[in-house]
């Protein structure tokens, strides 16, 4: 019997780690943020001087540097996976506006998206998964059963990303700065050459500007129960 694969694609901040998250933890498959994989790779440059003053990285460093990266995950006891930098919990880390302002960065070069595509693949060898990030109906799992886009305004989903940033107590923000970030990272990541950000022909979109992150979680839910595949992965 086939895995079930749930592929939640989207912008910078649209809620799809939240949906993702709850689809997981709702029906029982593995969750796998490959956001926090390209996070960790930056914050990995970052520490070690890979990243050039302008912001852009040594690419020749990096990929000397690249076999030697371990990103892993752990799920902790309240259920939360947990980012892991060669052994190190950095869920914390990767989240400041630091690595946020140099991810997009890190997150074009074709050795390190190879090298996160092979490990999300291999990640999801023997489970059901939801999976969140950019790429994830278009490249990782082209075959998912089910491809979610999720999108909303970029007023919108500035708002969220900087209440959620006040809420964690990071003081050096302010909305202005979040909301250029947001919209420079929606042009970086559906320009780039690489696995540009789009929806998958066969994705469905999910416009969640006026929806409580409950009406977004019932609708996702309703899709994948109505799936052939979910149908036949319970009657097991
Ligand atoms: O989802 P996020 O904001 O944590 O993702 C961080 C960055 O990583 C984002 O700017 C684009 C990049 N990314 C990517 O290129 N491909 C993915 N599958 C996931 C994220």
């Amino acid at each position: 019997m086939d895995n079930v694969k749930i592929a939640i694609d989207g912008f910078s901040s649209c809620g799809k780690s939240t949906l993702a998250k709850q689809l997981a933890a709702k029906l029982g498959f593995l969750y796998i943020d490959t956001g926090a994989m390209y996070r960790a790779i930056t914050l990995y440059a970052l520490r070690n001087n890979i990243m050039y003053r302008d912001g852009t990285p040594d690419v020749e460093m990096l990929r000397e540097h690249i076999k030697n990266i371990k990103v892993s995950f752990q799920r902790m006891p309240n259920g939360n996976m947990h980012t892991l930098l060669n052994g190190e919990d950095v869920e914390k880390n990767i989240r400041t506006v630091s690595v946020s302002r140099h991810v997009s960065a890190i997150s074009k070069i074709d050795f390190v998206r190879a090298e996160m595509v092979d490990l999300q693949r291999n990640l999801a060898k023997d489970f059901s998964v939801v999976m969140d990030g950019r790429d994830i109906g278009t490249v990782v799992f082209p075959d998912a059963q089910l491809k979610i886009f999720v999108t909303a305004s970029p007023e919108v989903r500035a708002q969220r990303r900087y209440d959620e940033l006040i809420a964690k107590g990071e003081e050096d923000v302010s909305f202005e700065e979040i909301f250029e970030n947001l919209k420079a990272r929606d042009k970086a990541d559906s320009e780039r050459t690489i696995a540009p950000l789009r929806k998958a022909d066969d994705a469905i979109l999910l416009d969640n500007s006026d929806m409580t992150i409950e009406q977004q979680f019932e609708t996702a839910l309703k899709l994948v129960q109505d799936l052939p595949a979910y149908k036949q992965l319970i009657q097991k």
